[in-house]
């Protein structure tokens, strides 16, 4: 039976939170055992109610009855979207049917489309422009636009009387927090869970990160209250959350931390990454080591969400089939594309017959943010030299750290 909570939040603001403790990949990539939660809201006024997102359409049939222990549905005037990917917007064509579509969807004008593209519905829709508000019951909504974090029709909803703002994905994390707010959980714990939701979610559009928050505040938006649609909700200090986010949006790197991460069929390029380890650590630095190898495989989300704060990173792979192994390609495209950040990269390769990795990754990474201090490249065993070349490009990387 799914983990339900209805929590009132301010006047008649009501917290609709599902913990999916079913999900393993959140968008059927990224690796979440901690589970996620789909956070809703529910506005109750005298003259109607607003509802606010819904849960993925797993968790329908208890939405239904959550929100119907708390309002008739036919007495919900407004549904405002802050965000139409489908663990919000599931719920909403039945939502819709029962409610006998009388209410009016608020959204993004790009919401529309997707409302019709994905499930073939064409309520009576209010596309939303930047400031525009809805006044209702003696209660007023506001909305901004927030666009890319992280598809194109993203925006929030700030309600000035009680500085409360619902940010959808914006200031979300995995897990499933067992508390509500931030006074009441350990945040310290709870953060690399948001950072990792950020990387994994966001990352692909992590500039637009620091010029949305930036927009909220010239709309003057200082809130006492954040209330994202996934994780921890934020009224204590939620400022820490912003800051987070707004590092993490930089790649800000916490001194001495270094991602070590590498693939390894028969622990050639384990051998010389061990080396550059233990270079490392004479060295004074913190290596946080991920690895795939022939027992165990390291989460692609746990990965990018190192790299985030790390830095530098030292990337080891070996030619297969005359090409990269498969899974260097995919970690470091991905790196690409969600933490390209200009922090140091050393390349260790290490082929049997013939060498290919060396080059084709060198390619990818120096078309990329990331600064390339050195490939190291060698047949199969460690040598003294292939020895002396990588503490050689581990000095190499300490130098551009400390530069
Ligand atoms: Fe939580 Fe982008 O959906």
């Amino acid at each position: 039976m799914a983990e339900i909570t209805v929590q009132e939040m301010a006047k008649d603001l009501y917290l609709l939170k599902v913990a999916d403790t079913h999900v393993r990949y959140f968008e059927a990539i990224w690796e979440i055992p901690e589970g996620i939660t789909y956070n809703a809201y529910l506005l109750k006024t005298h003259e109607g109610a607003v509802l606010f997102d819904g849960w993925k359409k797993t968790y329908e049939k208890e939405f239904i009855e959550t929100l119907s222990g708390l309002v008739p549905l036919e007495e919900i005037r407004h549904i405002v979207i802050h965000h139409m990917e489908p663990d919000h917007s599931g719920t909403l064509p039945k939502i819709l049917e029962l409610n006998g579509n009388k209410a009016v969807v608020w959204g993004h004008p790009f919401s529309k489309r997707l409302i019709e593209g994905l499930y073939g519905i064409s309520p009576e829709f209010k596309a939303v422009k930047d400031g525009n508000t809805l006044e209702i019951g003696g209660r007023k909504l506001v909305f901004v636009q927030a666009p890319w974090l992280h598809w194109p029709e993203t925006m929030v909803t700030y309600m000035p009387a009680e500085g409360v703002l619902l940010t959808g994905d914006i200031f979300g994390g995995y897990s499933i927090p067992y508390g509500t707010f931030d006074d009441e959980v350990d945040v310290e714990s709870y953060l690399p869970f948001a950072r990792k939701y950020t990387v994994t979610v966001i990352g692909h559009y992590k500039d637009k990160i620091a010029k949305n928050i930036e927009k909220l505040g010239k709309f003057g938006i200082e809130p006492k209250m954040i209330l994202p649609a996934h994780g921890l909700l934020w009224q204590m200090d939620p400022q820490r959350i912003v800051q987070a986010y707004l590092d993490w949006g930089k790649g800000k790197p916490q001194k001495g931390k270094v991602v070590v991460v590498y693939t390894s069929m028969y622990r050639f390029v384990e051998r010389a990454m061990k080396i550059a380890v233990e270079e490392l650590k004479a060295r004074g630095y913190m290596p946080v080591i991920h690895k795939i190898v022939d027992d165990y495989h390291s989460s692609l989300a746990d990965i990018l969400s190192d790299v985030v704060d790390s830095e530098a990173i030292v990337f080891g792979a070996e030619t297969y089939e005359s090409e990269v192994f498969p899974y260097a390609e995919f970690i470091l495209n991905e790196m690409g594309k969600k933490v390209e950040y200009e922090k140091p990269l050393l390349l260790v390769a290490v082929f049997g017959w013939a060498a290919a990795a060396g080059k084709k990754l060198r390619s990818t990474i120096e078309e990329s943010s990331f600064n390339l201090v050195d490939v190291v490249e060698f047949k199969g065993i460690v040598t003294p030299e292939s020895d002396a070349k990588i503490k050689s490009g581990i000095k190499e990387l300490n130098a551009a750290v400390r530069s």
